[in-house]
């Protein structure tokens, strides 16, 4: 039995606990909370589990693993306290705020031999999988472009801008399906109620492979939408997250260029429309399939799907937006060699 403590009771803190409650193999021994008010509702909830205001009872206490929900600005310290004290960890998305502290998570977790895991939820939900098993099998062809819209109003995070806080899903999905890191990332955006906190952005990402991906992140848009486009040489297929029973749509639409012409007059394009069809989405709790998944990590000994890294290549690239964004919108590089970010910086000097 693995035994698991929960940092963090807010908003999303309470998902976790109630799929580590109910997965297999693992008891939810004690939940932690600055606010004593989430604590109360905790244990109004789920009267066996222990809770305290004090992280220091989760690092000296009988615990295999821990799990942080907390706002992003507090997840490298928690996370570096709980590995240092031999604790298996979970951090919700993203990671950390910085790829310099995740790169000191990965190598800790590493030297501690414990499992180091990254809450990208979408790349446990049944219609990012099935996404990927259609990609996979070439019915779309080659990837054009990915358009992702992530819209709402609201709801507003006090440290982190909009790209911080919604970017991790588009990002780790798209890294997930593509198996591909950008090449280089632009991104624009404005803060008009929080200076310096941006409400809307605009990033693209762009890869070798040709393809590109338009992000939208907004808190201040009349709409709720969680939707993707990925447009394919052969069909296109629409991912809308928000739909009940028709989450992936696959269009047998194209565009055809002829192989050969003599001259403008006979050079068209060919459009194709042909059948829309709705595969079957198995449905289930995407948190649920994680959740389970870090306990099987732990007990298995093997890597998470969602580990250090893959947080690392989520925020690198996050990192990458902002930094367009301070300077105007100008492509920023993206290192491909994770290997040799993760090199000790005595070491890069050599090689450079
Ligand atoms: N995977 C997802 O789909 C998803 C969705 C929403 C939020 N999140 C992530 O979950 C994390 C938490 O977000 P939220 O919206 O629940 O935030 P929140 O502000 O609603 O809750 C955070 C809680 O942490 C507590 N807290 C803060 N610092 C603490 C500390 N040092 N010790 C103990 N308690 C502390 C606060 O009192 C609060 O109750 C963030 O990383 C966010 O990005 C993930």
């Amino acid at each position: 039995m693995i035994k698991v403590g929960v940092i963090g009771c807010g908003y999303w803190g309470p998902n976790l606990i109630r799929n580590l409650y109910n997965a297999p193999n693992c008891e939810v021994t004690i939940c932690c909370d600055r606010d004593e008010s989430r604590l109360e509702k905790m244990k109004s909830l789920y009267p066996s589990i222990q809770t305290t205001t004090d992280q220091q009872v989760l690092l000296y206490g009988d615990l295999d693993a821990v799990c942080i929900a907390t706002p992003v600005s507090t997840h490298y310290a928690l996370a570096k306290s709980f590995l240092l004290a031999d604790k298996h960890v979970f951090i919700e998305k993203p990671i950390t705020h910085s790829s310099a502290s995740c790169m000191e998570l990965i190598r800790l977790a590493e030297q501690r031999q414990k499992v180091l895991m990254v809450g990208h939820t979408f790349e446990y939900t049944a219609a990012v999988n099935k996404i990927k098993e259609i990609i996979e099998s070439g019915e779309l062809g080659e990837m054009i472009y990915i358009s992702s819209t992530r819209v709402n109003l609201g709801l507003f995070q006090p440290d982190i801008n909009v790209i911080w806080d919604l970017a991790p899903h588009d990002i780790s999905i798209i890294s997930y399906l593509l198996q591909e890191d950008p090449i280089t990332v632009n991104s624009q955006g404005r803060s008009h109620y929080n200076t310096g906190i941006e409400e809307v952005a605009m990033t693209t990402l762009n890869y070798g492979s040709g393809a590109v991906a338009f992000l939208h992140h907004s808190w201040v848009d009349p709409n709720k939408i969680r939707s993707m486009v990925f447009v394919g040489t052969k069909k296109m297929l629409v991912y809308d997250d928000i739909s009940p029973n028709e989450k992936i749509k696959i269009f047998d639409k194209g565009v055809e260029r002829p192989q050969y012409y003599d001259n403008f007059g006979e050079f068209q394009f060919a459009y194709r429309y042909g059948d829309i069809y709705i595969p079957r989405v198995e449905e289930y709790e995407a948190l649920g399939a994680e959740t389970r998944h870090f306990i099987e990590s732990i007990q298995n000994g093997t890597r998470p799907r969602s580990d250090g890294y893959s947080g690392l290549r989520v925020v690198r690239i996050i990192e990458a937006a902002n930094e367009s964004l301070d300077s105007g919108g100008g492509a920023i590089p993206i290192i491909s060699d994770i290997g040799a970010m993760m090199m000790p910086e005595s070491t890069q000097e050599v090689i450079r």
